[in-house]
């Protein structure tokens, strides 16, 4: 078989963002594959167009698969995400289509608390609103409560969705800041875990009430949606911060600029928005938030060992029939 006929078996796949060339190159030993090194935002009719004849498609979490593309995708086998979170995928329509989701989880879990605990720690301590004054040049003179922030030390922190992110936080919280930790998820964690996290259940209602500062880190979901809306910010205590590195949507962005604006809560770190990349007006104008592009997870080794899991799941599958981190398995017996 001469090389062309070779390439010609390989499976093809598709890579629908800019990513690391090296990840590609180890791609391209096992693939036919077409990447997008302009980084080009395709309409979904241009990624169901390049799909087709295609395998397997490498997404970034901000590709939407779903039962309309997937019916246009026929030959498709496989979407690996290059992300924890994966509501950019209609599971249980890819699982009707026979089509495996997999995800990169674990590789991001550190970076990712180490994140939501430096946004936690901006919020407090007002350092974005510090530094645009600075830079502003307002600064003339000390006084005594000038950007006089809330401390973290020592103070109650609250986590909704205590997965392996939330559990991260928790031990930085616990054991870095000496905070009392409560938290609330969807089920209790066992005791051997809430031991290691020094964590203790709440119901959400304590969760709101109690928290000094309250970090998200809860999947997106159809019931997530809007979990933080005008009535949960509202029992929330005035003094208190709220940090969402999860997703946007289950925050009412709209109800949280105006809790800021009338200081229902004192500060906010937001990582992730409704519709980004588009951020609400209101949330641009309000100074006590800390705004940030979704970049919980953006340091180069995360970022390399996400990449090179997605990857490594699109081989396992379609060249090993084995991949490493399903998320319908279900479409394994088929
Ligand atoms: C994830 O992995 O879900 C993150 O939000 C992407 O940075």
């Amino acid at each position: 078989m001469n090389p062309t006929e070779m390439t010609r078996m390989k499976p093809q796949i598709l890579i629908a963002r800019a990513i690391f060339p090296e990840v590609i190159a180890k791609l391209a030993q096992h693939f036919d594959v077409e990447s997008n090194p302009s980084d080009a935002l395709w309409t979904q009719a241009e990624l169901t167009h390049k799909l087709q004849g295609r395998q397997g498609v490498f997404t970034t979490g901000g590709e939407r698969i779903d039962a309309e593309l997937l019916a246009a995708c026929p030959d498709l086998k496989i979407c690996a995400n290059m992300a924890v979170g994966y509501n950019n995928f209609d599971i249980a329509a890819m699982t009707a289509a026979g089509v495996l989701g997999t995800n990169a989880p674990d590789v991001l879990t550190e970076t990712t608390a180490d994140f939501g605990f430096a946004l936690l720690m901006a919020t407090a301590r007002r350092m974005a609103e510090a530094e645009h004054f600075l830079r502003a040049g307002h600064w003339t003179r000390w006084r005594y409560d000038m950007f006089a922030g809330a401390d973290i030390h020592g103070a109650t922190l609250g986590i909704l969705g205590m997965g392996r992110i939330g559990q991260g936080i928790a031990r930085r919280g616990a054991m870095g800041f000496g905070m009392k930790v409560i938290y609330h998820n969807r089920s209790r964690l066992d005791a051997a875990t809430e031991a290691e996290c020094k964590a203790s259940f709440v119901g959400k209602e304590e969760l709101l009430r109690s928290a000094d500062h309250l970090v998200l880190v809860l999947p997106y979901s159809a019931s997530s949606h809007h979990a933080i809306g005008a009535a949960e910010l509202a029992q929330m205590k005035p003094t208190a911060t709220l940090v969402n590195i999860a997703r946007g949507g289950i925050v009412d962005d709209a109800a949280l600029a105006v809790a800021l604006r009338n200081k229902t809560i004192a500060a906010a770190g937001l990582d992730v928005f409704e519709g980004e990349p588009k951020v609400h007006p209101d949330l641009l104008t309000v100074p006590n938030v800390v705004l940030t592009p979704h970049i919980a997870s953006a340091t180069m080794p995360t970022r390399l060992a996400m990449a090179h899991l997605a990857a490594d799941n699109l081989i396992g599958y379609l060249i090993h029939n084995k991949p490493l981190t399903p998320l319908n398995p279900a479409v394994l017996a088929l």
